[in-house]
């Protein structure tokens, strides 16, 4: 680990809950870098609230080092409202209606800052990628098991925007345009960015961002669909990669820190 400074507020720690894994790191808030190396474990099966609480809780015993007072940020693939979990596309559905926030902060011992994970995502990116310095409406997308959104005006977070689940012609674009449909489905790259291109046409039609920012994994493969999409607002690659909601889970814990 390079610093685990005491008390001076330079660190949380972020962790992601996702479908598949939990990942986790402390992050040093004054350059968004992981203060040390991320940790993985798998999404417990069935992923019931007690059973990832406690998950989440062995890997923040992972970080012996960082301090116990050090504020946690924990994201969910779903919305979260006052620390309710309201919505379960990709996870349990007996999440819905669970106060995360007690739940975790009851298993961490410390007050836990609960969001959803393309929030995460998104707050991570304006704050030291694609979107620094971005004004206006700022979308970013996230694909991946399924769509996540998150949408900013001059920089500052409208929650739990859920625009992955816009319909087209009765039609979930969630599952029908996600990352994992083109794998699933075994789409060609055309038959894939054909059924993003009108995901983000539609989008685009509700809300007239000034930026697009596409995230995810499949980012990493952006040269394949950025060059074909054909979008009123420019569209770019998520710069902060596979870390970016532990890093804005991180950051959304320090803010709520800094408001109380
Ligand atoms: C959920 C969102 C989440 C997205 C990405 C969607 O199915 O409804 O809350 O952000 O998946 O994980």
């Amino acid at each position: 680990m390079a610093t685990t400074p005491a008390d001076d507020h330079s660190m949380a720690l972020g962790i992601d809950i996702g479908g598949t894994g939990i990942k986790g790191a402390p992050v040093d808030l004054r350059t968004g870098e992981l203060a040390a190396p991320r940790h993985y474990l798998a999404t417990p099966r069935p992923a019931t609230p007690d059973a990832v609480a406690a998950a989440v809780r062995e890997l923040r015993d992972h970080f012996a080092d960082v301090p116990a007072t050090t504020p946690v940020g924990v994201t969910v693939p779903a919305v979260v409202r006052r620390g309710v979990v309201r919505t379960a596309a990709n996870i349990d559905p007996v999440w819905i209606g669970t106060h995360g926030v007690n739940l975790f902060t009851d298993a961490l011992g410390v007050p836990v800052t609960l969001l959803n994970d393309a929030d995460a995502a998104g707050l991570a990116e304006i704050a030291l990628g694609a979107g620094r310095d971005a004004e206006g409406v700022v979308l970013v997308v996230t694909l991946g098991t399924g769509i996540g959104s998150a949408l900013f005006v001059d920089g500052r977070l409208v929650p739990n925007t859920e625009l992955g689940h816009l319909t087209i012609d009765g039609v979930d674009c969630c599952p029908w345009a996600s990352a994992a449909a083109r794998v699933q489905e075994n789409l060609s790259w055309a038959q894939w960015v054909s059924r993003l291109q009108d995901y983000l046409a539609y989008a685009e039609s509700l809300l007239w961002p000034d930026l697009v920012i596409i995230g995810g994994g499949i980012s990493a493969d952006a040269d394949q669909f950025l060059p074909l999409l054909q979008l009123e607002a420019p569209v770019v690659r998520a710069r902060m990669g596979n870390d970016s909601g532990i890093i804005g889970a991180a950051f959304e814990a320090h803010a709520a820190v800094v408001r109380a």
